[in-house]
């Protein structure tokens, strides 16, 4: 028996209806989820002498075998099954008899596929986290090598201020760590039990609920029966968190290529991240963070996709939510896959602390700073912001920068420049007065480095 709900029809199922219908060529990775919820509602249902004891020991004995012998592969997933739900249920009643027709008792397929779905993405929000857990160790350990790297800091892609190296990853943490807050958040959000929420109006059976949702591990059931089985924000928010990580993925993927780019030379990546080219023989291409800044069209794809699926949707369930799944399940591979790549390509990559030195030096990034320098000594910032930029226009000139001029082409400029400039316009020093919290000194960034370690515990 392939199909639930053979009763009230005379027909068979057309074969392309067929083929457009079925969920079990990518719902069948939901099976220990599936699985898992029915020994539990068999157990409630055997507790609540909805079923005998008898039934409940066949129907949870039969399930774990079910799920041993797919673990193990003797059992193969084929299509005349409809859903992972019809697989699992069908190969219940071949295993056991008449006890396995009772597993569906006070329940549909409706809050079934709603706990499944929700079980899955829960699981794979934990695995996600720790994946962005070992990748923002590789982060900080980056940056407690890097406290005194300096470099220059963009704005409009135009050399700025200097920063250093551990403070341009420290933004890099900052945002992981926020992507990994977001998906603890919608854990939290997300942990009511769907189940015996029934078709949409819940059931006549005397389910205990607070049951089922304990052992599932949720934190009690849904609300309301309706929303139960027609609930789909979390994955919604899961999405758009994945969107979120994936959006910072490629910022730091489009870095990465620029800085291993000819023109900066910041990086090298390692041979093992990088790949070659058919005709140029010279070239090792970073094709692995262009890869990972291609993919976010597919994870925009997928939040834009169920956005669009759930917004027509009327209550409770329509078969439109079926295709919360594929798209979903794409998106958690590709960040999956995304981020352990990630983890290591950082870890084996050259930082080239000379070459970031050397172009913060030549690109007057300290030009600010000379601008505040003369604000000390009596001048209004506005009239130093014309200052240093008409000597920036000289040096351009020149070909020099503000720290090559001597002390009489300074006071060709200003009066006010002394021998004390010098060392006001170094690359240390305009680091090193940036003390504030969240700046790039060495001692911001030695207790910014404490943080983050302890938040990764
Ligand atoms: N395969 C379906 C899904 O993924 C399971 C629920 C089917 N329910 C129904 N009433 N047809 O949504």
């Amino acid at each position: 028996m392939a199909q639930l709900w053979g009763g009230r029809f005379t027909k068979k199922t057309d074969d392309l209806v067929k083929k457009f219908n079925d969920s079990l060529p990518y719902d069948r990775r939901l099976y220990p989820q599936d699985i898992r919820g029915s020994i539990v509602h068999a157990t409630m249902l055997g507790k609540q002498g909805i079923i005998s004891d008898e039934e409940m020991r066949a129907i949870v004995s039969g399930l774990s075998g079910i799920l041993h012998d797919i673990d193990s592969g003797k059992l193969p997933f084929t299509d005349e099954y409809e859903d992972i739900h019809s697989f699992v249920e069908a190969n219940l009643i071949d295993r056991i008899g008449d006890a396995g027709k009772k597993l569906h008792t006070g329940r549909s397929r409706n809050d079934q596929v709603a706990l499944d779905m929700k079980m899955y993405v829960r699981d794979e929000i934990s695995e996600i986290r720790e994946l962005l857990k070992s990748f923002l160790t590789e982060v900080v350990t980056v940056m407690e090598q890097n406290i005194d790297t300096f470099m220059p800091g963009f704005t409009h892609l135009q050399k700025a201020q200097p920063v250093t190296l551990a403070h341009h990853m420290g933004a890099y943490f900052e945002m992981f760590r926020r992507d990994r807050e977001r998906l603890s958040d919608i854990a939290e959000r997300m942990d009511l039990c769907p189940l015996g929420s029934g078709a949409l109006a819940g059931t006549t059976y005397p389910l205990d609920r607070n049951f089922t949702a304990r052992e599932l591990g949720f934190n009690g059931p849904c609300r309301n029966s309706m929303d139960g089985v027609s609930d789909r924000d979390y994955l919604i928010e899961f999405l758009d968190a994945l969107a979120i990580c994936q959006m910072h993925l490629s910022r730091f993927s489009e870095e990465i290529i620029i800085w291993n780019s000819n023109e900066y030379r910041f990086v090298e990546l390692d041979d093992a991240y990088s790949t070659g080219s058919s005709i140029m023989p010279q070239k090792k291409n970073p094709d692995i963070a262009e890869l990972a800044r291609g993919k976010t069209g597919r994870i925009y794809g997928a939040l834009a996709s169920i956005l669009t699926t759930m917004k027509g949707i009327p209550l409770a369930y329509d078969k439109d939510m079926q295709e919360d799944k594929e798209m979903t399940f794409d998106a958690i591979d590709t960040v999956k896959t995304e981020l352990p790549l990630f983890t290591d390509m950082i870890r084996t990559m050259r930082f080239r602390p000379e070459i970031m030195e050397a172009s913060a030096k030549n690109g007057f990034t300290n030009a600010t700073d000379a601008a505040d320098y003369l604000v000390t000594k009596g001048v209004p910032f506005r009239d130093a912001h014309g200052i240093i930029g008409r000597m920036v226009l000289y040096c351009i000139d020149k070909s020099k920068a503000l720290d090559d001029l001597s002390l009489e082409e300074f006071r060709q400029f200003s009066e006010k420049f002394d021998e004390d400039i010098y060392d006001a316009i170094s690359l240390k020093t305009c680091v090193e007065k940036r003390l504030t919290t969240g700046a790039p000194s060495h001692q911001a960034m030695v207790d910014e480095i404490r943080a983050c370690r302890d938040y990764l515990g």
